[in-house]
């Protein structure tokens, strides 16, 4: 059964699926709107330091996992620990991917939203305040978005249908050199624009006085939110990875990608923001709102290249948000598939229906249903909140102690080595990162940030 497998054809296409899952939504909505929301270049450094020292490690953790137990992480911690609690660890993944990918799946529907708004040239001529307005009855309205949302679901059904090879990894392999392309002309347009200086100001000069208590679990939760990690999605990824993929240089690229495409994110949004004296903390409407406004702003004088840049912009956030929302509709199909012996096709199916419902229920709270709450909170901002900061980096913290204490240290050790084919390294330094360093740290910051005591 190991043999038969399906996996990844090759080992760039494995990097580049999952560098598809990690650079997302997370990467150019959040990462922009957690930063201007939390001061700027100081929430950066700390970011940096949890995608360092938890995230790299923690990372390489769930591919060994995953390519070790050759099974989703619904079901691989079943195959290591046979008989014990620990497959509670797999389960809560694949709940909080769901759960993900339903409010997920709304923001990534608003983009096609843009793209058609965007090409029909309809920003063209908006005064400021056209944007909010605009921006608010749309995603305020109760059928539109609902749309949207439906159809981006149907298209991640439609590329994980076609499976692990044909679907995910090629997908994966047209849709992130696009993106780069994308991503870097953007950043080089929006620094060169007048006052961009302060926006870049903004994003790289520390001022520590902003570092309020909030900062840490913000960046703690952004850090596993963009890196997919948590939940086993890149452990589920890595369960396809060949005997040769080298799992400490995967991870190493995918966060220096993720990372990179974050301060991109950073560079395209800022400098323009500054540039036309937008203030940056706008939160989550931040890029449907301001830089619609902004391209037209700053590019007044010419606007093909205005309406170049909007364009682009929204099809590059598509993209990212589409090899995400694959990676995480995986995790659940994988799931239903390997435990229930369904069949690709229908385990895709429930998972798609499942996740309609819990993105009209997120998209609804944005409007009609927005008296509805749950733990204070609309029910599309309190699903954000509990899985990036909560389930996120609890079930990293999971993962972590799963492999640092429980699993076998020769087993661990293989994965690390390929088998012995690789040098031992940074191996101490790993173990003992993921067993005292993160728990201690993500349990700290837990109960300081939850008032937990
Ligand atoms: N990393 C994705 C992003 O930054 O948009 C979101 C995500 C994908 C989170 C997969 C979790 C996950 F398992």
């Amino acid at each position: 059964m190991q043999d038969t497998r399906v996996g990844f054809g090759s080992k760039i296409g494995g990097i580049l699926a999952a560098a598809g899952s990690a650079v997302g939504l997370g990467n150019i909505w959040r990462f922009p709107y957690e930063t201007g929301n939390h001061g700027g270049a100081a929430f950066i450094l700390v970011y940096l330091g949890c995608v360092l020292f938890l995230g790299l490690p923690i990372m390489v953790a769930e591919f060994s996992i995953g390519r070790s137990s050759k099974a989703s992480t619904g079901k691989s911690f079943s195959v290591l620990a046979p008989g014990t609690q620990w497959k509670w660890v797999g389960y809560l993944g694949v709940l909080t991917g769901f759960l993900i990918l339903g409010y997920y799946s709304v923001v990534a529907g608003w983009t096609l939203e843009y793209i058609l708004e965007a090409g029909i040239n309809g920003f063209a001529n908006n005064r400021p305040e056209d944007f909010v307005v605009s921006f608010q009855s749309f995603s305020q309205n109760p059928w539109k978005p609902l749309f949207w949302l439906i159809v981006f679901l149907l298209m991640t059904h439609y590329i994980i249908v076609k499976g692990v090879k044909n679907g995910i990894e090629k997908s994966s392999k047209i849709m992130m050199p696009l993106l780069f392309i994308i991503v870097i002309v953007l950043a080089i347009c929006s620094i060169t624009l007048p006052n961009s200086q302060k926006g870049l100001e903004f994003l790289f000069n520390p001022d520590f006085s902003k570092l309020n208590s909030s900062v840490f679990l913000s960046a703690l939760g952004q850090a596993f939110f963009s890196l997919s990690l948590g939940m086993g999605c890149l452990s589920t990824y890595a369960s396809y990875f060949g005997k040769d993929a080298k799992l400490g240089n995967t991870a190493v690229s995918v966060a220096t990608i993720d990372t990179l495409v974050a301060i991109l994110g950073g560079v395209i949004i800022f400098p323009a923001a500054f540039s036309v004296g937008i203030q940056p903390d706008a939160g989550p409407s931040l890029i449907f709102i301001t830089l619609p406004n902004v391209f037209q702003q700053a590019f007044s004088g010419i606007p093909i290249l205005a309406y170049i840049f909007s364009v682009s912009f929204y099809v590059l956030l598509a993209l990212a948000a589409l090899t995400s929302t694959i990676s995480m509709h995986e995790v659940s199909t994988a799931f239903l598939n390997e435990k229930y012996g369904m069949s690709r096709g229908r385990a895709a199916k429930i998972v798609t229906a499942g996740c309609i419902v819990i993105g009209v229920i997120s998209s609804l709270s944005l409007g009609v249903m927005q008296d509805y709450t749950l733990f204070g909170k609309g029910i599309f901002d309190a699903l954000d909140f509990v899985t990036a900061k909560i389930m996120l980096p609890l079930g990293g913290m999971l993962i972590s102690i799963f492999v640092g204490w429980y699993l076998d240290k020769s087993r661990v050790k293989n994965e690390f080595t390929n088998y012995g084919k690789m040098k031992l390294g940074l191996f101490n330094v790993y173990i003992f990162i993921l067993k005292y360093v993160s728990p201690l740290a993500i349990s700290a910051i837990f109960i300081k940030e939850l008032n937990l005591i």
